[in-house]
């Protein structure tokens, strides 16, 4: 007999990017020598400047409950990056700091839909999106893009996605997984088409904002007309190196903060009252601080993109943030390898790990069924021996 589960458990998909984990390391309990590129975290120590700010709060006996939307010294501090960053301003009232961004969207989500709202989500998207919505009895409607387009998706196609029913947009820039960011100019076109269905909220997830190549990274709120209906997410994990100390914020309209702050209330309440201390210390460092992180992604980035290029059949572009690359491998469907075909892009990922020995995430997860994610938050030595596998297994 099945175990008496919820509808709402039962109706959640099992993750892609946990089976490609589960079978790596499967493996690599079998004693293979797996290289993983699926991974989403940065391979860098937390700065020594954020550690000492942690170890202080510790000696000065910060253990207590904290308030649930976040000391008010953070939340000083974020209305400070939000200004110098973002240009944005916003009150401590508008912000709530929660246990990480992924919390701060389940937040967000949960006081916003309600069965059957339509939440729009550009693909390709961060698998969490969709599940986030599903747990709201939400439906989500994925605008496609591709390859060709930098996976960037166009005001026409916003326009036709939009229903009576659409009550939000979850949109990343730069995105988890292409590493794409839309211009200013690109913002604009799309907010053009929001500001005539004034009922659409955005969740602008701003995650990646510091691991940025080119253009500096915009925001949806600094837009005039979207100010009043952005909730602006972002957190440390990414550009701080800071994954499990597990702290993100938002900046929002307060009466979306104030519900945020009551149903955060009543799960987890306040975060860690040690990160906080620590992500007061990070939020206000100036950016340079970090930069040496960004410039390493970016080498290994342009290695990567060398690499891959040399070996026929990955369809590449140019990914301008975040660290990973989203190589369109399409041109493999249909191939076979000592009997087995490859039929799509799960398929190949799997070929990857099995024969190569290398992890990569297949694009399914992420709403894009031609291309596989590989991140380069690995060493120099890993990038160039995972490639050199694949290399070898697709020739
Ligand atoms: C686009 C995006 N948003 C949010 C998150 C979650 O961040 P956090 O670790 O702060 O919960 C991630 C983590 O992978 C991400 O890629």
């Amino acid at each position: 007999m099945p175990h008496p589960l919820s509808d709402r458990i039962n109706s959640l998909p099992i993750s892609q990017t946990l089976a490609m984990a589960a079978k790596a390391r499967e493996l690599k309990a079998a004693g293979k020598d797996i290289i993983s590129l699926s991974l989403g975290e940065p391979d860098f120590n937390t700065p020594d400047f954020i550690k000492d700010a942690a170890i202080e709060a510790i000696n000065q006996d910060y253990n207590s409950y904290t308030p649930v939307d976040g000391y008010p010294a953070l939340k000083e501090a974020i209305c400070t990056k939000f200004k110098r960053d973002n240009g944005l301003e916003y009150q401590p009232n508008q912000i709530v700091v929660s246990t990480g961004a992924k919390q701060s969207i389940a937040n967000i989500a949960q006081v916003l839909l309600n069965p059957g709202d339509e939440v729009l989500l550009p693909a390709p998207y961060w698998v969490s999106y969709s599940a986030i919505a599903i747990l709201c009895e939400a439906t989500f409607v994925e605008i496609p893009s591709s390859i060709d387009t930098d996976f960037k998706i166009t005001p026409a196609q916003l326009e036709a996605a939009i229903t009576p029913k659409t009550k939000m947009i979850f949109f990343n820039s730069p995105n988890n997984p292409s590493g794409t960011i839309y211009s200013e100019e690109e913002y604009r076109a799309l907010a053009k088409v929001l500001g005539k269905h004034p009922q659409i909220y955005v969740l602008s997830d701003e995650i990646y904002e510091h691991i940025n190549y080119g253009a500096k990274a915009f925001s949806f709120a600094a837009i005039e007309n979207m100010y009043d209906r952005t909730i602006t997410v972002n957190g440390l994990a990414k550009a701080f190196a800071m994954t499990g100390w597990r702290i993100g914020y938002i900046g929002a309209p307060q009466w979306i903060a104030k519900a945020c702050t009551k149903m955060q209330g009543q799960i987890t309440s306040g975060a860690n009252c040690i990160a906080q201390r620590a992500a007061i210390t990070a939020v206000l460092a100036p950016v340079s601080n970090i930069k040496y992180m960004v410039d390493e992604f970016q080498n290994r980035r342009d290695m990567v993109l060398n690499l891959l290029g040399k070996i026929d059949g990955f369809k590449l572009n140019i990914p301008e943030g975040a660290f990973y690359v989203f190589p369109d491998v399409s041109n493999f469907f249909g191939k076979t390898f000592k009997g087995k075909t490859i039929n799509n892009a799960s398929d190949f990922s799997m070929l990857l790990l099995e024969e190569a020995n290398v992890a990569t995430v297949t694009g399914d997860a992420f709403g894009a069924p031609n291309c596989i994610r590989m991140s380069y938050a690995a060493s120099e030595s890993q990038l160039r021996e995972a490639i050199k596998r694949i290399e070898k297994v697709l020739s």
